[in-house]
């Protein structure tokens, strides 16, 4: 039986990163039956609604789904699409891997996986402004929530990732020297589950130096897990370690389902010229065979893209080649 998994091609050049990596995934015989679902502009085009219910409905079917880059429309009554995904699905963990493909690079053995809290922190919007005397916004306040069962789920996802993929340490990134009780509740909860993890090594580094060592030494990390405004700026800090974003896939996991995607956006400077790179979302859709238990052929397809993008003859512009998105696609099928 194919598995079921929804497609939301997404906007910009989305169409054509989309059909690029569906026509990888079915030369390398990827028994998939996808479900094109819209959202972004084109959900707006077609429903009224970047993010429209016939899209949810259908990830709440399969559980799964590949997405392209989305334009949040401008302008009030429109919903966000992330947040109403985030939501729906409590996608808890967001998952960026990044490892060095092309050498020559500045740094050349670079194998990191960041694993970022999706739900709490900075970003769950509890705040407000504060009036004093005649100014109504004379000062401002955002309330950054961490629970003990927030922190609990995305630190054992991270050592049950490490274990499951064969790595070797977990670092927890936080700052509870100064945020004592929120940051400290985050760190207590990563000691008290690492002692569970023996095989694993644990390590506890604070966010600024860890800004710093990611820039001296990134090959000395693996699995990283953060809470949400540190993963979102040590996560693009980490794809710029690898060459940008044009290779950066991301993933996100929770109780309802999951959903991957490439980190980029929808790149209006490029969009309908046909030279945008796929691989970020080929690399996501290798990550989502991994999470459909298919690790072989994930690895197969990882493996043709890599060698082309070595072998550097046939890649889009942004890897410093001529090739359109279709040649680039078509030099990694005939390497599976
Ligand atoms: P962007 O990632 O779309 O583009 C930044 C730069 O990177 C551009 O020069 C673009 O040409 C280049 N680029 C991005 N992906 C590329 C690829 N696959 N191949 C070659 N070059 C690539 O970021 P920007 O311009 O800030 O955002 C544009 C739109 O995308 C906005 O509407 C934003 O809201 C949306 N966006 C959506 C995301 C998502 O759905 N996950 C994530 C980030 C932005």
């Amino acid at each position: 039986m194919p598995t079921p998994v929804t497609l939301i091609s997404g906007d910009g050049i989305g169409p054509s990163i989309s059909s690029a990596t569906v026509r990888l995934l079915e030369a390398a015989g990827a028994d998939i039956a996808w479900d094109a679902q819209c959202a972004g502009m084109a959900g707006v085009a077609r429903y009224g609604d970047p993010i429209p219910d016939e899209t949810l409905d259908s990830i709440k079917r399969t559980r799964v789904a590949l997405k392209g880059p989305l334009e949040t429309p401008v302008g009030e009554g429109f919903r966000s699409i992330n947040v109403a995904l985030r939501k729906t699905f409590e996608l808890y963990a967001n998952v960026r891997p990044a490892h060095t493909i092309r050498p020559g690079g500045r740094y050349e053995n670079v194998d990191i996986v960041l694993i970022r809290e999706n739900t709490e922190g900075l970003y769950i919007g509890i705040e407000h402004y504060i009036k004093i005397g005649s100014d109504p916004r004379a000062a401002a306040e955002s309330v950054a929530l961490i629970t003990r069962a927030g922190s609990e789920r995305i630190i054992r996802y991270a050592f049950d990732y490490a274990q499951r993929h064969g790595r070797k340490k977990v670092t927890l990134v936080h700052k509870a020297n100064i945020l004592k009780n929120s940051q400290g509740l985050f760190l207590d909860v990563g000691r008290m589950v690492a002692r569970e993890y023996s095989n694993i090594e644990f390590e506890e580094v604070i966010v600024d130096a860890m800004a710093m060592n990611l820039v001296l030494k990134p090959e000395r990390y693996d699995v990283i897990v953060t809470t949400n405004l540190f993963g979102d700026i040590l996560s693009d800090l980490i794809s710029g370690l690898v060459g940008g974003l044009g290779l950066a896939p991301g993933a996100n996991i929770g109780l309802g389902g999951a959903i991957f995607e490439a980190v980029h956006g929808t790149a209006p400077d490029i969009a309908g010229k046909g030279i945008a790179n796929p691989g970020a979302l080929m690399l996501a859709a290798c990550m989502m065979l991994e999470y459909l238990v298919d690790e072989p052929r994930a690895q197969r397809i990882r493996t043709a893209i890599e060698e082309t993008i070595r072998e550097g003859t046939v890649v889009t512009r942004d890897l410093g080649g001529t090739a359109t998105t279709d040649q680039f696609t078509d030099a990694i099928i005939a390497r599976l």
